[in-house]
């Protein structure tokens, strides 16, 4: 395999909402994250995604852009913008930038001008339908809830949002929208930014048939696709990973990418395979260079988002293993738990109900992750083990997806008690992930001054009193120094970079393990992934035989001394993670 830049790199996600506020408006902004440069580089941060930064109404935080050459005035200006370009190069850290293509926002100017006249050309930008019998074209439900099509009010006519009512679908199948996205990347690009972070980009492809029609319009014959307890069928099935795909990623990277140099892109991929993601990032295939896939995460979940199951060890290995072992020979994986829509892992999977389980269980996860084959991305104050929100009522929830989530199903569809719905929210609701990054214990967690004028946006959580920047810094047992070990391990071990990933004892109930190898050079990584003690498995066992010297252990969630009698006892305290050069 061909070495790229990236594949020794760790990523770090900044949510610019939530990340620092420098004006006292409650709104995190890009002064901010330029005043914390020092603070990723210090970590080891090498590569920057940003979050949505353009001209946006928020209706789902930035998601729904209104305009692609602006930055949002709650963040800043072009010229701050250009700063932070400026002094990332600085520091040698690369920049990608999310970039927001299945729809924009229905306030964008496209949208506007569609609205305004129906049948012209605008229209031909987004999906515009006749209705049926004075009902929507088809009954799609929306990943937000509710119907995928909204009523263009004084007409029969309908647009598709496969997100929220303002966030319609843009029409790829439509040559002159591509032509016009193409150029706004390229725009971005000659500013001097990396590459993209690219929003559901494997949606933009919908199954359309030779006239155009959807799955389910007057004609267009297609497979039934089930009705949902909410009483719509999910678009899920023909636009998740649409027939002309491949197309539009190759054509994108012809039109924009080809000629240039040193940038990376990684697309946001639900519903696709592992096997699909060796295809579309195989450089010979010339599309994306990572996808985020998401089958790892969805454990937790059965038929609906807010039907909530138990973590069990074993689904996440037979899902990471399957991610791991389908780009061995061409593509990369990304590496990744957390991010702006998904809780926090600590307390997601691990044990957040006191101080000592929270820290050993959120560096089991990282040590889990970081010692995969992949580029890891680290999402803000995940370094710091900072748990979900735990939230009790709707009203402290700022999420339009747990909002409408919560209207649909207990209000109307009735499928689900508010109970357990507030239950699943405060589980894997995608606030949990948005609220302040926890500066230091200061009254708004040093996220905005103590005395600004504007409470933050969402509730920043008390725990910052003790989960915070300032007092994990200088602490060499903190999460926050565990993650710069996993950083500098990673930069500094090509085995850990780049080296070959093999799954060992695939039964265990509770410990999952796995090699690195390049070479004579072998790696041994072994977590507990349970709150109990657990059996060294077997298979691990045998691997142990000669036994295991403090020397060997590169790195443990305790520490080497621990974790070389626990070893050698054949038995894991909970949350032992332990790396073992062998
Ligand atoms: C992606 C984003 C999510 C957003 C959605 C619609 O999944 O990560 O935050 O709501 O796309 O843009
Ligand atoms: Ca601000």
């Amino acid at each position: 395999m061909k070495r790229k830049w990236w594949h020794d790199k760790v990523a770090y996600q900044i949510y610019p909402k939530s990340f620092l506020d420098t004006n006292g408006d409650g709104i995190g902004d890009l002064k901010g994250i330029i005043s914390k440069l020092d603070y990723l580089k210090e970590l080891g941060i090498d590569i920057i995604w940003l979050s949505p930064v353009y001209e946006s109404p928020f209706v789902d935080q930035g998601y729904d852009i209104s305009d692609y050459y602006k930055i949002a005035e709650q963040f800043g200006t072009m010229d701050d913008f250009d700063i932070l370009v400026a002094e990332m190069k600085k520091r040698g850290m690369h920049l990608i930038m999310d970039l927001v293509v299945n729809h924009c926002s229905d306030k964008h100017e496209w949208f506007q001008k569609a609205l305004a006249d129906p049948d012209g050309p605008y229209a031909g930008y987004f999906y515009f339908r006749e209705g049926k019998d004075g009902k929507a074209p088809s009954n799609y439900r929306s990943y937000f809830g509710g119907s995928a099509w909204t009523k263009v009010p004084g007409t029969n006519k309908y647009y598709l949002h496969t997100f929220a009512k303002e966030q319609p679908d843009l029409n790829w199948e439509n040559p002159v929208v591509r032509k016009k996205i193409y150029e706004m990347i390229n725009w971005w690009l000659d500013k001097g930014i990396d590459g993209f972070r690219m929003d559901v980009i494997t949606q933009v492809s919908k199954t359309v048939d030779k006239n155009g029609k959807l799955p389910g319009e007057d004609g267009c014959e297609i497979e039934d696709y089930p009705v949902g307890e909410e009483g719509y069928s999910s678009p899920f099935p023909w636009c998740s990973d649409g027939p002309r795909i491949d197309e539009f990623l190759a054509e994108m990277r012809r039109e924009v990418f080809e000629g240039r140099e040193g940038y990376m892109n990684v697309g946001e991929a639900p519903g696709i395979t592992p096997a699909r993601n060796e295809h579309v990032t195989d450089p010979k295939n010339g599309e994306l260079d990572m996808l985020f896939l998401f089958d790892h995460v969805g454990i937790d979940q059965e038929g609906s988002k807010w039907n909530t199951v138990p973590f069990e060890v074993k689904n996440l290995r037979a899902r990471l293993a399957d991610q791991q072992e389908a780009v061995k020979n061409a593509g990369w994986a990304s590496l990744f738990f957390c991010n702006h829509d998904q809780p926090r892992v600590v307390s997601r999977w691990g044990n957040d109900t006191d101080r000592e389980s929270r820290e050993l269980s959120a560096k089991a996860f990282g040590m889990l992750l970081h010692m995969h084959r992949g580029t890891p991305y680290i999402y803000e104050g995940e370094e710091l083990g900072m748990t979900n929100a735990h939230f009790t009522t709707l009203e402290q929830y700022r999420d339009l997806e747990s909002i409408n989530g919560y209207r649909q199903r207990v209000e109307e569809a009735k499928c689900q008690s508010a109970e357990s719905m507030m239950a699943a929210l405060a589980l894997i609701g995608r606030d949990n992930a948005r609220t302040p990054m926890q500066w230091d214990a200061s009254r708004y967690a040093g996220f905005t001054a103590p005395d600004a004028a504007t409470e933050p946006w969402i509730g920043v959580n008390p725990n910052h009193v003790e989960i915070n920047a300032a007092e994990e810094f200088d602490d060499p047992g903190s999460v926050y120094s565990f993650y710069k070990k996993l950083i500098a391990m990673r930069h500094n071990n090509a085995t850990i970079a780049t080296g070959e990933w093999n799954l060992v004892a695939a039964d265990s109930e509770q410990v999952y393990s796995f090699t690195r190898t390049s070479g004579d050079d072998t790696i041994l990584v072994i977590v507990n992934l349970t709150d109990r003690t657990a059996q060294v498995p077997a298979e691990v066992a045998q691997l142990l035989e000669d036994g295991v010297g403090e020397s060997q252990v590169l790195l443990s969630t305790y520490d080497a001394a621990h974790s070389v009698k626990s070893v050698a006892r054949g038995e894991l305290a909970r949350w032992e993670g332990v790396v073992i050069q062998l």
